[in-house]
């Protein structure tokens, strides 16, 4: 078995944070969505893994996943010269992924469960694909399956209008060699992509073994603000671990599961978990709430923070409150006590609610 980690895309819906980035790696608890994915990958046993990556961000991935070493895997990488869809990826990853069955994972997707029982499910059935699905609240923006009551897949539709069901398609999926000629069949769908489910739909119809489960743990498709708001309060509520390497005073208060990097330092702050700190990032005289990721070398002073992602670099100094937000890399936040008017510099398409 061989795994297929799909990283291109441009990633609009997280903009500003991905002007600069690869959706893949924006960071939850302070580490990049793609390295859970690679976690789990690795965690059901498979060590050769593919990443298809784009001409825009490919490098920016390269760089920070590296050779796979740090997992015991063996990485290759695949471009996709252009953003053809999903069974596209496929199509030119198939020097790599040859006769293998694979996993294929979309880089962007957090899921709370391990994918090892999916994988020993579909080796002892022998099936063609296995699919999860889950629940949704707005399956027109997923691929959507309608389902029989005994679980069987009557047929599966990309973005429909009219969904058929709320049982959305989890960007995870598991695919013997058999994709490969279902792919060669179907044709480009109206936003111009080969899209995989038209491919499943094609095993189906074929009369191939695809096998569905509905996924009871959850699934992040961390495509918006509050979505990535939302993983990361998971994250540290489910994985977030007590770990101390810098250095905290007397002054200072730590409560519940705070992770603290090496070389960061609080001083007469108070903490209070599941939080993560990255390294070299200083809190002075601040209060951190529950559910907050703080990157490297970020400053937090005279402020209180909670239910927040602030990245690596940015400095928060004399806020009162600061709560739900989302702030990028190398960003300034600061009271300035002269002045009763906000005094912004914005990049595109941010957004402040004041
Ligand atoms: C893709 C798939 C869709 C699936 C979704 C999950 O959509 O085409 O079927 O439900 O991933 O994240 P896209 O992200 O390309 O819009």
């Amino acid at each position: 078995m061989k795994a297929l980690i799909l990283s291109g895309g441009k990633g609009t819906r997280l903009r500003p944070l991905t002007y600069s980035g690869a959706k893949q790696l924006v960071p939850v608890a302070n580490r990049p969505i793609l390295f859970y994915c690679i976690d789990n990958i690795v965690n059901a046993g498979i060590r050769d893994i593919g990443i298809v990556i784009s001409p825009e961000t490919g490098d920016e991935i390269k760089e920070t996943v590296g050779t796979g070493k740090t997992w015991g895997a063996r990485i290759t990488y695949i471009l996709q010269d252009k953003p053809a869809g999903l069974a596209h990826a496929v199509r030119i990853s198939k020097r790599f992924l040859k006769n293998s069955s694979f996993v294929m994972y979309l880089g962007d997707n957090l899921i709370g469960t391990d994918i090892r029982k999916f994988v020993l499910d579909f080796e002892k059935k022998r099936s063609d694909a296995l699919i999860l699905l889950k629940e949704v609240d707005n399956p027109k923006q997923f691929g959507v399956a309608d389902v029989r009551k005994n679980g069987t897949i009557l047929r599966l539709i990309e973005k429909p209008e009219n969904p058929p069901s709320n049982l959305a398609l989890v960007g995870v999926y598991i695919f013997s060699s058999k994709i490969h000629s279902a792919i060669d069949r179907i044709k480009p769908s109206t936003r111009g992509e080969l899209e995989i489910t038209d491919a499943i739909q094609e095993l189906i119809s074929t009369g191939h073994h695809v096998k569905s489960f509905v996924l009871k743990d959850w699934w992040l498709d961390t495509g918006k603000k509050d979505d990535l708001l939302t993983a990361n309060a998971i994250v540290l509520d489910e994985w977030g671990r007590k770990k101390i390497e810098g250095t905290i005073d007397k002054a200072s208060r730590i409560l519940g599961r705070v992770s603290l990097g090496r070389n960061s330092s609080i001083k007469a702050s108070t903490v209070r978990g599941p939080v993560v700190i990255g390294h070299n990032a200083v809190i002075e005289n601040s209060f951190i709430g529950p559910h907050t990721s703080i990157g490297d070398y970020a400053r937090i002073v005279n402020s209180s923070i909670e239910h927040s992602v602030i990245l690596s670099g940015s400095e928060v100094i004399d806020v009162e409150r600061m709560e739900e937000s989302l702030i990028g890399r190398r960003v300034r936040v600061f009271r300035n006590h002269r002045h009763k008017a906000l005094r912004l510099m914005l990049g595109d398409d941010s957004t402040v609610e004041v």
